[in-house]
């Protein structure tokens, strides 16, 4: 067993407004009526989760309680909606629920912004605590306050910044996330070493096979400063003003196959990897990065496993599903670029010939 154990580590994200508490240990879920008490949070307390999650999870975390009744939503992206919002106001106003409720959301990123836009919205925001279950959500999604649900027009159309009381990260919960979700967000903490941290991407590179088998003493540091560097940058620039683009890193070509293939081909972490190596082509081919650099890239990003194909995908359809993204801003493509392992710089001269030379250069269909 680590210290961790016995010690959380812990994070505070500061920003205007509200500051959270994000609390990181092996096991902590054990002890989160004692973590909830001590962080003054409760008593009265709804628990919003999934059926898949609550399988697995909701004996540990009924005994932890004493026995509770979660408010369920069925899984996956496509119950991501204003109905499951409905839904736990229901809950919430059958129960007499008030102010002081608090909600917590235990699963991954899907009910993390359901269950907190309904925080968010439910007598005009009651206190969120984020109980993260996959790997994405403890990297990435419970961490920001960003909170929403998906329009049938759009994904993420809906939504409000609700930062949360406390995010309780327990890199244990991942041991039942299946292989292919477990990678998905393995390719945002790559990024996280792209756009951050050098010794975090060689920890990934270095450390593969403890990372898959789920090693708390090579995974816990890895998620720890993933989740770090969140809210440093989360810290710094809350409403995305400038800094938090970074986080942006591969997303703007990996938004695009998501959405040219419907998204239904790609995890999101795998488009994103698509979209962190065009980045680093895009850099080399504009003498903005060392080729050594995008070869260690595309050698990690291989050694994480096989991506779907993208061989039949059009340039032509991802250039369109890139101009269509809100990233273009006044007919202009704000693109991250990494200038080595660990440092970006944000740009916003990349021309379109610029992209279809890195996509074909990818493999797409030119
Ligand atoms: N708010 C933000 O800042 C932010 C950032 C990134 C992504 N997101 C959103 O997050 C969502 C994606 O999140 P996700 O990748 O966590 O997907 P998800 O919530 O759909 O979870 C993936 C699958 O894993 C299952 N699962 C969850 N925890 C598990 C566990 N411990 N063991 C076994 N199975 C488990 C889920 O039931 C689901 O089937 C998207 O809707 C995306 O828009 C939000
Ligand atoms: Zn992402």
């Amino acid at each position: 067993m680590t210290a961790s154990t016995v010690h959380p580590v812990r994070l505070d994200l500061h920003t205007g407004e509200r500051s959270s508490t994000i609390l990181i240990a092996e096991n902590i879920i054990d002890r989160l009526p004692m973590v909830l008490e001590a962080q003054r949070i409760g008593p009265r307390r709804f628990i919003v989760s999934n059926p898949v999650v609550w399988r697995l999870h909701g004996e540990q975390i009924q005994r932890a309680f004493g026995g509770v009744e979660p408010i369920l939503i069925p899984d996956g992206e496509r119950f991501k909606t204003l109905q499951s919002v409905s839904r736990i106001y229901d809950a919430l106003i059958r129960a007499n629920a008030d102010r002081g409720s608090v909600l917590i959301a235990i699963g991954g990123g899907v009910i993390g912004d359901t269950a907190g836009f309904a925080a968010a919205t439910f007598l005009r925001g009651i206190p969120l605590v984020h109980v993260p279950t996959t790997l994405l959500a403890q990297v990435d999604s419970s961490i920001g306050g960003k909170v929403g649900v998906n329009h049938t027009l759009g994904k993420n159309l809906i939504g409000a910044f609700h930062q949360p009381a406390l995010v309780v990260i327990d890199p244990a919960m991942l041991r039942t996330l299946p292989r292919r979700e477990f990678r998905s967000g393995l390719y945002e903490v790559v990024k996280y070493g792209m756009i951050a941290s050098r010794p975090l991407f060689n920890r990934v590179a270095g450390e593969t096979k403890a990372i898959f088998d789920r090693d708390p003493a090579v995974l816990g540091p890895a998620i720890i400063e993933s989740a770090r560097i969140k809210a440093d940058v989360v810290s710094k620039d809350e409403r995305e003003g400038g800094l938090r683009r970074i986080l942006n890193y591969g997303h703007t070509v990996g938004h695009a196959l998501e959405a040219v293939t419907k998204y239904r081909r790609f995890s999101h972490g795998e488009a994103i990897a698509y979209g962190m190596l065009a980045a680093a082509d895009l850099a080399v081919a504009r003498g903005a990065l060392a080729d050594s650099e995008r070869q260690a890239l595309a050698q990690l990003i291989t050694l994480l496993g096989p991506l779907p194909p993208i061989a039949d995908l059009p340039i032509a359809e991802v250039l369109e599903a890139v101009r269509r993204d809100k990233k273009v801003v006044h007919g202009r493509l704000h693109f991250v670029i990494a200038i080595q392992i660990g440092a970006t710089m944000t740009v916003d001269d990349v021309t379109e010939e610029e992209l279809r030379n890195a996509l074909s250069r990818l493999g797409l269909k030119g």
